[in-house]
């Protein structure tokens, strides 16, 4: 059987990281491609030249979107072209630039890998594969956002520390938009199979600690942006893509929490936002429509409206996504 090919738009801090373990993993052939070519192409000889040491036989190249025939046939593309934020700067702020990114690339995919699963990690998250999939014309089951995996795993870190156990044994339930509105949801978060409220109940932490909890969860993304002083985060981004594009080259079926279209599910139609999914050789097979309580429902249409509000932000910046 060939290989699988996995085409990087955007060969930056997280498509680098991508890279890296896309090779080691050996899911297949990696296309690199960058605004800037030599970018493209170092990361990808950088990671030929370590193949041997590390012993795997995925073939690196690298390209420039001036061209972007080298992605023909890619099983896979993930999206992280345009720009990071800034300290003091929000997901939101880099609306504009990404939009126009977003229009670029949607048409290289929808020319060149028009059968491929997306994965798009540009932000804002929610409008950005939102704008990728409308620019692209893929179905919609093949396009997907990567934040609600990212969301939960920082979430389940907290909570591992928190209550001094593995992070194998802590699932995490995250919803909503990528963005401070995001829904951490504790009553579907468990040690174990045991649900957070009830560790509580037992005596393993408070409710002030858990809250806490949440409230870092929401701005996880500042706390590395402020800490890094000059980009954001790019291991537990590329990581989760990273799952999210094995659960459908494995046909694994996970339930992965994930920005997906919306068709009525949740009481949103035509948006793109974080729901938990089923993950497998068709792309989104299933959208699993929990039950919210009235809380949680009134936080994740709180957190649906952000997302709205960007999308009619981007139709205003461009027309022809009316
Ligand atoms: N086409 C292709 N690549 C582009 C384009 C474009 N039109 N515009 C910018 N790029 C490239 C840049 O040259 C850079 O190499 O995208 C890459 C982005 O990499 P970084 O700046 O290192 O950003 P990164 O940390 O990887 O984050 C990328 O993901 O999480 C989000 O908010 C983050 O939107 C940002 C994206």
């Amino acid at each position: 059987m060939a290989r699988k090919k996995i085409a990087l738009i955007g060969a930056g801090m997280i498509g680098g990281t991508l890279a890296h373990i896309a090779a080691r993993e050996e899911l297949g052939d990696v296309v690199l491609m960058d605004l800037n070519e030599g970018t493209a192409k170092g990361k990808a000889l950088d990671l030929c030249e370590a193949s041997p040491v590390f012993g795997k036989d995925s073939h690196l190249t690298g390209g420039s979107v001036e061209d972007y025939t080298p992605i023909a046939g890619a099983d896979v593309c993930i999206v992280t072209a345009g720009v990071p934020r800034k300290p003091g700067m929000s997901r939101d702020d880099l609306l504009e630039i990404n939009l126009k990114v977003m229009k670029s690339v949607g048409e290289g995919i929808k020319k060149h890998a028009p059968n491929a699963f997306v994965i798009c990690i540009t932000n804002p998250l929610d409008a950005m594969v939102w704008a990728l999939r409308e620019f692209s014309g893929l179905p919609h089951n093949k396009v997907v956002g990567m934040a609600g995996v990212l969301d939960a795993a920082r979430f389940r870190w907290f909570l591992a520390e928190e209550f001094d156990v593995s992070v194998e044994d802590v699932t995490a339930f995250v919803m909503g938009g990528h963005g401070d509105t995001m829904v951490p949801l504790t009553r579907y978060s468990t040690i174990a199979g045991v649900p957070v409220p009830d560790m509580v109940k037992m005596g393993w932490s408070t409710d002030e600690k858990i809250d806490a909890i949440v409230d870092r969860t929401r701005k996880g993304g500042g706390e590395i942006v402020g800490l890094l002083g000059n980009g954001s985060a790019f291991y537990a981004p590329a990581e989760s893509a990273i799952a999210m594009a094995k659960s459908y080259l494995n046909d694994k079926k996970r339930i992965l929490p994930c920005a997906a279209h919306l068709t009525g599910q949740f009481g949103v139609d035509g948006l793109y936002v974080g729901v938990p999914i089923q993950i497998g050789a068709n792309g989104v097979e299933k959208i699993v429509e929990i039950t919210l309580n009235k809380d949680e429902q009134e936080m994740f249409d709180h957190s649906v409206d952000s997302v709205k509000g960007l999308v009619d932000a981007c139709k205003k910046i461009d027309p022809s996504l009316g």
